[in-house]
């Protein structure tokens, strides 16, 4: 019910801001694209994506080029990375891995429309093997599409901009991926990891994770509570808590949490999770705690400031000294769920507004 309050209320401060440089439902798919934008430049000197004419030699040329084609119908378009299926023609390699030195793969897939409004984006899973590709819906309003390819080594693609066929269409807002599309799927995890420690080494020259010595305030702290779930806050409040600030218009410089993950004695993960900087002031996740736990390790990655690990937490010695579970706090939980969510929307709704003021 206040979900869709809260949904009401978004839409119609959008709309009553038609007119506005930007018009987003959520900064997810902008935040990312501006970081891209960020890493093109650190990585590459500038922060112009590469096309076909940076792609090297012979059959290689293409291999990192997205191209975009519309279904017959007009209601599909698909983006494949490379040319594989012409003759002599190459994919681009997914290759999955736990190991920094090895792990190579297109992160991600997005288009842009006539505007350069990102209006889908997705995250890919190495182990779905090549091409790297993704299909979906062309949006109503979009006439034209471009094509967008990241690839964790070699930087951020564009590729031939399509006509649609679709009629344009004035202040529409602007829907990306659901953030279900910027999930990183389990298969995913162990390649994630990796280049994360990857881009640690090559970015701070050490693989090895900054620690609370280091900034209390990108530490990711873990609360085990008594009813089988854990809740991770990165920074504390006497410490600082890390901002959570995306960008808006993909242009402006974003500084947040992109990942969370926890893992156990043995580096198994017990979660992974990708955060979206919308109306959100701290970085922040919930996950269920396994029967057979013993120590959990969170980690962080900051899109500026690198990985970092928090300290191990014993749950084994938690839960002998917290037996008294209650379970009378059912209603006591449903309320306090809703007043977060009434609070999650508030502050949404406050975002939005001072943007588009
Ligand atoms: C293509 O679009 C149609 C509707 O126009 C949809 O039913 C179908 O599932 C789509 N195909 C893919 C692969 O997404
Ligand atoms: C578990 O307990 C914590 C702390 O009391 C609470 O925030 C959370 O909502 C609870 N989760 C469930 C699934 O009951
Ligand atoms: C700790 O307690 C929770 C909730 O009772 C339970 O789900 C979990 O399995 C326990 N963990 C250990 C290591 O005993
Ligand atoms: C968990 O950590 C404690 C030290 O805090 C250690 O003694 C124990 O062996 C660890 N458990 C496992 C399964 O590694
Ligand atoms: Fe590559
Ligand atoms: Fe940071």
């Amino acid at each position: 019910m206040l979900m869709y309050y809260c949904i009401a209320t978004i839409l119609l401060s959008s709309l009553s801001l038609s007119g506005a440089a930007s018009n987003y439902e959520s900064e997810h798919c902008p935040t990312l694209k501006a970081d891209f934008t960020r890493r093109q430049l650190n990585e590459w000197s500038s922060s112009t994506p590469f096309t076909i004419a940076d792609g090297g030699d012979g059959n290689d040329k293409a291999k990192h080029v997205p191209v975009l084609t519309i279904s017959e119908d007009g209601g599909n378009f698909t983006i494949v990375v490379g040319n594989g299926n012409e003759e002599n023609g190459v994919w681009h390699p997914q290759v999955a891995s736990d190991d920094p030195n090895v792990v190579h793969f297109v992160t991600h897939i997005y288009a842009e429309d006539q505007d350069g409004n990102v209006i889908y984006m997705r995250t890919l899973n190495p182990q779905a093997g090549e091409p790297a590709t993704i299909t979906t819906l062309v949006p109503e309003g979009v006439t034209e599409l471009t094509p967008y390819s990241f690839c964790n080594l070699h930087g951020l693609w564009v590729g031939d901009t399509v006509s649609t066929g679709g009629t344009e269409q004035t202040d529409r807002i602007i829907t990306c991926a659901g953030s279900d599309a910027l999930e990183w799927v389990e298969g995913a995890w162990p390649s994630v990891k990796a280049d994360l420690q990857r881009q640690q080494m090559v970015t701070f020259g050490s693989d090895a994770p900054y620690t609370e010595s280091d900034s209390e305030k990108h530490t990711p702290f873990i609360t085990v509570h008594d009813n089988g779930t854990a809740s991770i806050l990165v920074g504390s409040v006497a410490g600082g808590i890390h901002p959570m600030v995306g960008s808006a218009d993909g242009v402006e410089e974003p500084h947040w949490i992109t990942e969370v993950f926890v893992v156990d004695d043995q580096d198994n993960f017990i979660t992974l999770k990708t955060l979206d900087p919308t109306g959100v002031e701290q970085a922040a996740m919930d996950f269920s705690v396994p029967e057979n736990a013993q120590n959990l390790t969170a980690y962080i990655w900051c899109n500026i400031h690198g990985l970092y690990v928090g300290p191990t937490v014993n749950v084994a010695s938690i839960n002998s000294s917290n037996q008294e579970a209650g379970s009378d706090e059912t209603e006591e939980n449903a309320n306090s769920a809703s007043e977060v969510l009434a609070s999650v929307c508030s502050s949404i709704v406050a975002v939005l507004l001072t943007n588009f003021l």
